[in-house]
């Protein structure tokens, strides 16, 4: 496991070799904060589990889970390809010099636009997910007079133990497409002037920590894959594992035991797509404690981050520990932590013991760099997080707050509504 980029020196919370307390007083609260040296670090950590290995596989990070700039900046210098699922991610992947072949476009729902465009920019890979989708592809394709790499995303009907919300390879899930429907779709690819067979893709969810799953997915694109060799189709040239790799505060997915699960099974060129297990350690959220408001059996320490900033602990009862900025008080206090929002799933962590805590205290919930802003809403008229980078002695606001003065000019009052 790479060491945290977020450790106290003289009792205070850093991000690598910043002080996160200077950097707190000096920026409105709350911010999401990075280390880009922890970004780096995570990525070379799944490169190397797979070096004592015969097939390295092409690592295609997730950019959903956290797509800002500098930190896309910074795994297109290691090389690293990208996993997309939207043409504005394709934009962030070109503004981070990310070379479009080395982008795989996924997801159920790319419209005829976002397929357009994507063709048109030289987009390395889509993952496709119904026949219906296919066909578009193809049309599109075919009118533009370019090739497409096309890979088939397969529903394995595989269930991952994971949360019922992150899970993506059952059969009733709306993701990939049903094993059986896959041989004539490959020979539709295969006999189309414009398409060029790239293989089957798997993606069974988020948050796995059983690298035997990941064993049993491979096994299922070489069986399905055997099978099209059956039926004189052509094999796949590559195969897509998807991402997953699981990560949380408490415990990390076993990565040698993944990467030696998938390297005995995998025969020929293949993809990984992580996106939590790099981000996920790699940032936090800052924030501030607005008051303490004592109550029975538990007080409330009420802070100014609140669920649109961070969804996870709402959506999918998410843990994202408290860590004090400031020297951690030696006297303790048991609290739940809760932000502003009018709802009682804006809940951070319930029946904790803390360090004791007062108003204006800064704290961090840690693990936050994945599937965090970039969740973030403006829910009860809150301005959009902030996100701030760091690396060595360096920091930099990244992503300004749109202040609610600007996120009300693009809102209008109709001339027809009487007044
Ligand atoms: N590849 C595909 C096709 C995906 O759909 C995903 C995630 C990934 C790769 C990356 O998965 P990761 O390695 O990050 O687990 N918002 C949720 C997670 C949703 C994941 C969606 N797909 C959360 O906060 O837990």
């Amino acid at each position: 496991m790479a060491m945290s980029a977020f450790q106290r020196k003289n009792g205070i919370l850093h991000v690598e070799n910043v002080s996160l307390l200077e950097m707190a007083r000096q920026l409105p609260t709350p911010f999401y904060c990075y280390s880009l040296t922890s970004f780096a670090d995570r990525y070379r950590v799944v490169r190397e589990a797979f070096a004592s290995h015969a097939i390295q596989p092409r690592i295609a990070y997730a950019v959903k889970a956290n797509g800002l700039l500098p930190c896309l900046a910074t795994l297109s210098s290691l090389q690293c390809h990208a996993d997309i699922v939207s043409e504005g991610e394709m934009h962030r992947c070109l503004r981070a010099a990310i070379e479009p072949e080395r982008i795989i476009f996924s997801g159920v729902g790319k419209t005829f636009e976002e397929i357009t465009n994507a063709l048109h920019h030289g987009i390395g890979q889509f993952n496709v997910e119904s026949a219906e989708e296919l066909h578009t592809l193809a049309e599109i394709a075919s009118q533009q007079q370019t090739r497409a790499a096309v890979a088939l995303r397969v529903n394995p009907d595989i269930h991952a133990p994971t949360h019922d919300k992150i899970a993506t390879a059952r059969r009733d899930d709306k993701f990939g497409i049903a094993p059986e429907l896959i041989p004539s779709l490959c020979r539709l690819i295969a006999d189309h002037e414009y398409l060029q067979w790239r293989g089957l893709a798997v993606h069974l969810g988020s948050q796995i920590f059983s690298h035997e799953l990941y064993g049993e997915a491979a096994r299922a694109l070489l069986a399905l894959d055997q099978e099209l060799v059956n039926q004189s189709l052509p094999p796949s040239p590559q195969f897509d594992l998807g991402g997953g790799i699981g990560c949380s505060p408490q415990k990390e997915i076993d990565l040698a035991a993944y990467a030696h699960q998938l390297s005995a099974v995998m025969d020929r060129p293949f993809v990984i797509e992580p996106g939590r297990f790099i981000a996920a350690p790699s940032g936090i959220l800052v924030s501030r404690v607005v008051r303490i408001k004592h109550a029975k059996p538990h007080s409330f320490v009420i802070v100014d981050a609140a669920m649109n900033d961070l969804l996870r602990p709402a959506l999918y009862g998410g843990h994202h520990p408290l860590e004090t900025i400031a020297a951690p008080a030696q006297q303790t206090m048991s609290c739940h932590v809760v932000g502003p929002i009018c709802e009682s799933s804006d809940t951070f962590l319930r029946d904790v013991t803390l360090p004791h805590l007062q108003a204006g205290d800064y704290v961090a919930f840690m693990h936050s760099g994945a599937y965090g802003a970039v969740m973030a809403s403006s829910y009860n008229t809150r301005p959009l997080v902030s996100e701030v980078c760091a690396q060595k002695n360096h920091w930099a606001i990244s992503k300004k707050s749109v202040p609610v003065q600007d996120m009300l000019t693009c809102e209008e009052i109709p001339s027809w509504l009487p007044s």
